[in-house]
Protein backbone atom coordinates (compact mmCIF):
# COMPACT_ATOMS: atom_id res chain seq x y z
CA UNK A 1 0.00 0.00 0.00
CA UNK A 2 1.48 3.20 -0.87
CA UNK A 3 1.74 5.20 2.04
CA UNK A 4 2.39 8.94 2.80
CA UNK A 5 3.01 10.83 6.34
CA UNK A 6 2.22 14.25 6.80
CA UNK A 7 3.24 16.35 9.93
CA UNK A 8 2.72 19.70 10.88
CA UNK A 9 5.11 20.25 13.86
CA UNK A 10 6.74 23.16 16.31
CA UNK A 11 9.07 22.53 18.72
CA UNK A 12 9.99 18.59 17.00
CA UNK A 13 7.92 15.75 18.86
CA UNK A 14 5.11 15.56 15.78
CA UNK A 15 8.15 15.01 13.54
CA UNK A 16 9.68 12.54 15.43
CA UNK A 17 6.62 10.44 15.70
CA UNK A 18 5.78 10.90 11.87
CA UNK A 19 9.40 9.88 11.02
CA UNK A 20 9.08 6.82 13.01
CA UNK A 21 5.82 5.71 11.69
CA UNK A 22 7.27 6.30 8.20
CA UNK A 23 10.33 4.07 9.34
CA UNK A 24 7.99 1.21 10.04
CA UNK A 25 6.16 1.72 6.95
CA UNK A 26 8.20 2.73 4.77
CA UNK A 27 6.29 5.11 3.75
CA UNK A 28 6.99 9.18 2.69
CA UNK A 29 7.68 11.46 5.04
CA UNK A 30 6.67 15.29 4.34
CA UNK A 31 6.23 18.42 6.14
CA UNK A 32 2.82 19.92 5.57
CA UNK A 33 4.16 23.12 3.24
CA UNK A 34 5.79 20.39 1.03
CA UNK A 35 3.08 18.13 1.15
CA UNK A 36 0.43 20.85 -0.14
CA UNK A 37 2.41 21.07 -3.15
CA UNK A 38 2.76 17.44 -3.79
CA UNK A 39 0.08 15.28 -5.89
CA UNK A 40 -1.40 12.90 -3.34
CA UNK A 41 -4.16 11.21 -6.02
CA UNK A 42 -1.81 8.23 -6.23
CA UNK A 43 -1.34 7.60 -1.96
CA UNK A 44 -3.92 5.22 -1.01
CA UNK A 45 -3.09 5.91 2.71
CA UNK A 46 -2.70 9.18 4.07
CA UNK A 47 -1.54 9.81 7.50
CA UNK A 48 -1.38 12.68 8.80
CA UNK A 49 -0.30 14.34 12.23
CA UNK A 50 -0.64 17.70 13.77
CA UNK A 51 0.35 18.91 17.63
CA UNK A 52 -2.82 19.64 20.60
CA UNK A 53 -3.21 23.85 20.42
CA UNK A 54 -5.57 24.36 22.76
CA UNK A 55 -7.61 21.47 22.60
CA UNK A 56 -7.43 21.56 18.77
CA UNK A 57 -4.93 19.71 16.30
CA UNK A 58 -2.99 21.85 14.04
CA UNK A 59 -3.49 22.53 10.77
CA UNK A 60 -6.35 20.20 11.10
CA UNK A 61 -8.50 22.61 8.67
CA UNK A 62 -5.92 21.39 5.81
CA UNK A 63 -6.42 17.51 6.27
CA UNK A 64 -10.22 18.55 6.62
CA UNK A 65 -10.31 20.98 3.35
CA UNK A 66 -8.85 18.02 1.89
CA UNK A 67 -11.13 15.10 3.08
CA UNK A 68 -14.10 14.91 0.34
CA UNK A 69 -11.08 14.37 -2.53
CA UNK A 70 -9.81 11.48 -0.49
CA UNK A 71 -12.72 9.34 -0.26
CA UNK A 72 -10.98 6.39 -1.69
CA UNK A 73 -8.15 6.43 1.09
CA UNK A 74 -7.57 5.13 4.39
CA UNK A 75 -7.12 8.12 6.53
CA UNK A 76 -5.25 8.11 9.39
CA UNK A 77 -4.99 11.52 12.14
CA UNK A 78 -2.29 11.35 15.08
CA UNK A 79 -2.44 14.13 17.22
CA UNK A 80 0.93 14.54 19.96
CA UNK A 81 0.44 16.53 23.04
CA UNK A 82 2.00 17.30 26.36
CA UNK A 83 -0.36 15.15 28.37
CA UNK A 84 0.10 11.27 29.56
CA UNK A 85 -1.98 8.68 27.28
CA UNK A 86 -4.29 7.66 30.02
CA UNK A 87 -6.10 11.39 30.23
CA UNK A 88 -9.54 9.96 29.76
CA UNK A 89 -10.46 13.62 28.39
CA UNK A 90 -8.15 13.11 25.51
CA UNK A 91 -10.52 10.89 23.58
CA UNK A 92 -13.37 13.49 23.45
CA UNK A 93 -11.19 16.24 22.92
CA UNK A 94 -10.10 15.02 19.66
CA UNK A 95 -13.43 13.76 18.12
CA UNK A 96 -14.34 17.80 18.88
CA UNK A 97 -12.01 18.15 15.69
CA UNK A 98 -14.53 16.41 13.35
CA UNK A 99 -18.01 16.22 12.74
CA UNK A 100 -19.64 12.91 13.37
CA UNK A 101 -19.70 12.57 9.14
CA UNK A 102 -15.79 12.60 9.53
CA UNK A 103 -15.30 10.58 12.09
CA UNK A 104 -16.56 7.68 10.16
CA UNK A 105 -13.84 8.42 7.55
CA UNK A 106 -11.00 9.08 9.37
CA UNK A 107 -9.12 6.71 12.35
CA UNK A 108 -7.87 8.98 15.22
CA UNK A 109 -4.81 8.37 17.49
CA UNK A 110 -3.08 9.83 20.25
CA UNK A 111 0.34 10.31 21.19
CA UNK A 112 2.07 11.91 23.42
CA UNK A 113 4.91 13.98 23.25
CA UNK A 114 6.25 16.33 25.91
CA UNK A 115 7.30 19.92 26.36
CA UNK A 116 10.45 22.01 24.28
CA UNK A 117 10.37 25.18 25.79
CA UNK A 118 13.84 25.40 24.48
CA UNK A 119 12.68 25.09 20.82
CA UNK A 120 9.28 26.89 21.41
CA UNK A 121 8.74 30.37 19.63
CA UNK A 122 8.16 33.48 22.22
CA UNK A 123 4.55 33.17 21.43
CA UNK A 124 3.92 30.10 22.38
CA UNK A 125 6.14 30.39 25.06
CA UNK A 126 3.97 33.49 25.92
CA UNK A 127 0.38 31.36 25.77
CA UNK A 128 1.98 28.16 27.93
CA UNK A 129 2.75 31.20 30.49
CA UNK A 130 -0.63 32.36 30.73
CA UNK A 131 -2.22 29.05 30.88
CA UNK A 132 0.17 28.37 34.09
CA UNK A 133 -0.63 31.86 35.73
CA UNK A 134 -4.01 31.09 35.30
CA UNK A 135 -4.21 27.70 36.66
CA UNK A 136 -1.69 29.20 39.15
CA UNK A 137 -4.21 31.64 40.15
CA UNK A 138 -7.04 29.38 40.20
CA UNK A 139 -8.73 28.38 43.79
CA UNK A 140 -9.01 24.73 45.03
CA UNK A 141 -7.31 23.61 42.25
CA UNK A 142 -7.95 19.55 41.43
CA UNK A 143 -5.05 16.98 42.06
CA UNK A 144 -4.87 17.27 37.80
CA UNK A 145 -4.43 20.80 37.67
CA UNK A 146 -1.90 20.64 40.43
CA UNK A 147 0.17 17.96 38.66
CA UNK A 148 -0.30 19.71 35.27
CA UNK A 149 1.11 23.13 36.89
CA UNK A 150 4.00 20.71 38.04
CA UNK A 151 4.13 19.15 34.71
CA UNK A 152 4.33 22.45 32.67
CA UNK A 153 7.02 24.22 34.69
CA UNK A 154 9.72 23.15 32.98
CA UNK A 155 10.71 21.00 29.36
CA UNK A 156 9.66 17.28 29.50
CA UNK A 157 9.62 14.43 26.90
CA UNK A 158 7.45 11.67 27.21
CA UNK A 159 7.58 10.40 23.77
CA UNK A 160 8.13 6.76 22.86
CA UNK A 161 7.77 4.60 19.65
CA UNK A 162 5.50 2.18 21.25
CA UNK A 163 2.91 4.79 20.69
CA UNK A 164 2.73 4.12 16.85
CA UNK A 165 1.73 0.76 17.59
CA UNK A 166 -2.05 1.21 17.41
CA UNK A 167 -1.40 3.20 14.32
CA UNK A 168 0.64 0.41 12.94
CA UNK A 169 -2.07 -2.47 13.40
CA UNK A 170 -4.86 -0.13 12.40
CA UNK A 171 -2.78 0.01 8.91
CA UNK A 172 -2.53 -3.77 8.96
CA UNK A 173 -6.48 -4.09 9.13
C1 LIG B 1 -0.07 27.40 22.58
C2 LIG B 1 0.01 25.95 22.98
C3 LIG B 1 -1.15 25.26 23.29
C4 LIG B 1 -1.09 23.90 23.66
N1 LIG B 1 -2.25 23.23 23.96
C5 LIG B 1 -2.19 21.91 24.33
C6 LIG B 1 -3.36 21.18 24.62
O1 LIG B 1 -4.48 21.67 24.52
N2 LIG B 1 -3.23 19.87 24.98
C7 LIG B 1 -2.01 19.27 25.10
O2 LIG B 1 -1.94 18.07 25.43
N3 LIG B 1 -0.87 19.93 24.78
C8 LIG B 1 -0.93 21.23 24.42
N4 LIG B 1 0.21 21.91 24.09
C9 LIG B 1 1.50 21.20 24.14
C10 LIG B 1 1.93 20.70 22.77
O3 LIG B 1 0.88 20.05 22.09
C11 LIG B 1 3.08 19.70 22.99
O4 LIG B 1 4.19 20.42 23.49
C12 LIG B 1 3.46 18.93 21.75
O5 LIG B 1 4.33 17.90 22.14
C13 LIG B 1 4.13 19.82 20.71
O6 LIG B 1 4.41 19.08 19.55
P1 LIG B 1 5.51 19.56 18.52
O7 LIG B 1 6.86 19.35 19.20
O8 LIG B 1 5.36 18.67 17.35
O9 LIG B 1 5.28 20.99 18.20
C14 LIG B 1 0.18 23.25 23.73
C15 LIG B 1 1.34 23.96 23.41
C16 LIG B 1 1.27 25.29 23.04
C17 LIG B 1 2.53 26.01 22.69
Amino acid sequence: MKAIVIYNSQTGFTKRYAQWIAEETKAECLELSAAKKKDLSACEVIIFGGWARGGSISKINWFKSNMDKWTDKKLIVFCVGAGPIDNPEIEPALKQNFSDTELEKVNLFYCPGGINYEKMPVSSKLMMKMFLNMLTAKKNKTDTELEMIKMLSTSYDISDKKYIEPILQCLKK
